[in-house]
C-alpha cells in the first residue's frame, strides 16, 4: 500500500485491520463459540497431534474426494491439503458464515472448496461438485449438542455418501456420540488423544 493510499485510509477500517491481524483465528474461533456455543462446542481449535492421529489412518493414494463437516477456523484444512493428492479435492462444510468467509479469504487452492450450509445436505453439495461418493468424511462436529435429529440425519447421509472402503474420521469431547455412530458404522476403531483441549475422543469408522 503507497504512503498516498495510507493516507487515504480511513483510521477506524485501519484499525479494524490490525485487530483482526492481531486477533488471528483462534480470536475467530473464540468469537464463534460465544456466539454460538452450542454449533461450535469447543473453546479453541484442535491440536497438531490431534491432527496427525486423526488423519493418520487415510489412504492418502486413493482418497480423491474428501469432506470436512465443521472446518471452524481451518485447523485441518492445510494438514488435508498438504497431503491431499494434485487431482484430489477437499470440500469444507460448516454452518458459520463468518468461518467460511475466513477460509474463502485465507485458503487460496484449487483444490478447496468451502461451503455454507449443513453437514445433513452433503450428498446434494458434493454431488454439486461433480462427484457421486466421497472417499474420506472428516467431522469436527459437537454431536451431542447438535438439535434434535440432526445428529441422526448426518450420520445417515455419511453412510450414504461416502463409497464403499470410504471412512468417516470423527474426534469428539465424549465418547457418547460413539452409540449413535455404531448404528451407521458398526466397524469403528477407537483412539484417544490426550494432548487437545479438551482430551479428544477419535472415532474411525468404516464403511465396508
Ligand atoms: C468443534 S468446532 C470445529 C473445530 C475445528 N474443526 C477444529 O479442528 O478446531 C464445530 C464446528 O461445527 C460447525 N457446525 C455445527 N453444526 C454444523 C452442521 N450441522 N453442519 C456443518 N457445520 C456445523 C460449527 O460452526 C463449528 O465450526
Amino acid at each position: 500500500m503507497s504512503s498516498t493510499e495510507l493516507a487515504q485510509d480511513p483510521l477506524p477500517a485501519r484499525f479494524m485491520r490490525k485487530a483482526r491481524r492481531l486477533i488471528g483465528p483462534t480470536g475467530l474461533f473464540l468469537k464463534g463459540f460465544v456466539k454460538h456455543p452450542v454449533m461450535v462446542g469447543a473453546v479453541v481449535p484442535s491440536s497438531a497431534r490431534t491432527i496427525r492421529r486423526v488423519l493418520s489412518r487415510v489412504d492418502w493414494d486413493n482418497c480423491q474426494v474428501f469432506v470436512e463437516y465443521g472446518p471452524g477456523v481451518g485447523t485441518f484444512c492445510r494438514p488435508v491439503l498438504d497431503r491431499l493428492r494434485r487431482d484430489g479435492k477437499l470440500i469444507v462444510i460448516d454452518t458459520n458464515p463468518d468461518f467460511i468467509a475466513y477460509l474463502k479469504r485465507t485458503i487460496v487452492d484449487h483444490r478447496f472448496s468451502a461451503v455454507h450450509g449443513s453437514a445433513a445436505d452433503v450428498e446434494a453439495i458434493v454431488a454439486a461438485h461433480g462427484f457421486e461418493h466421497a472417499d474420506y468424511v472428516l467431522s469436527g462436529l459437537p454431536f451431542t449438542t447438535l438439535p434434535p435429529g440432526v445428529g441422526p440425519a448426518i450420520m445417515a447421509a455419511t453412510r450414504r455418501v461416502l463409497r464403499p472402503g470410504g471412512a468417516f474420521l470423527v474426534y469428539q469431547y465424549t465418547a457418547r456420540a460413539r452409540a449413535l455412530m455404531s448404528r451407521y458404522f458398526p466397524r469403528i476403531d477407537k483412539g484417544f488423544e490426550p494432548i487437545n483441549i479438551p482430551p479428544c475422543v477419535i472415532s474411525w469408522g468404516y464403511k465396508d
